[in-house]
């Protein structure tokens, strides 16, 4: 198959890339970008461990064609903080004790960021409505969403 040349910006830096018509995005970053944090979890959009943004909206990376992303912006959980200061969502959910094994963390992150940018002031219903894409197999959600929740008030602050 022929490759395709793309051009594109990653956490602010412009990249180019040669890529397979059925490649994903998920491959592009974590295989030929090393961007390893964002994860591989069911491959199919069910676990929103993938979750990166293109354009500052949320996608899930295992869906995605590196092929369309072209001339677009991607975001993914390395490009959140500013030099050494971590964005106020990972910050949230450190305090939060929201982490164990950390494989959804990425993508809950992301979420979560998108969810504030919609909503700045979700209540509990609407964080665990917003978030239902992404699973978690070790918090048990309630610090997830504590942290997401304190987030938010401290942004409001
Ligand atoms: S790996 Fe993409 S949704 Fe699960
Ligand atoms: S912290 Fe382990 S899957 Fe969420």
């Amino acid at each position: 198959m022929n490759k395709i040349p793309i051009k594109f910006t990653v956490n602010g830096k412009q990249r180019e890339a040669q890529v397979e018509p059925n490649e994903l995005l998920i491959n592009l970053l974590r295989e030929e970008l090393y961007l390893t944090g964002t994860k591989y979890g069911c491959g199919v959009g069910e676990c929103g461990a993938c979750t990166v943004f293109v354009n500052d909206e949320p996608v899930l990376s295992c869906l995605t064609l590196a092929a369309s992303v072209d001339g677009q912006q991607i975001t993914t959980i390395e490009g959140l903080a500013k030099g050494s200061e971590l964005h106020p969502m990972q910050v949230s959910f450190l305090k939060n004790a929201a982490v164990q094994c950390g494989f959804c963390t990425p993508g809950m992150i992301l979420t979560a960021i998108a969810l504030l940018k919609e909503n700045p002031e979700p209540t509990e219903e609407e964080i665990r409505d917003y978030m239902r894409g992404n699973i978690c197999r070790c918090t048990g959600y309630t610090q997830i969403v504590r942290a997401i929740k304190e987030c938010a008030e401290s942004i409001k602050s």
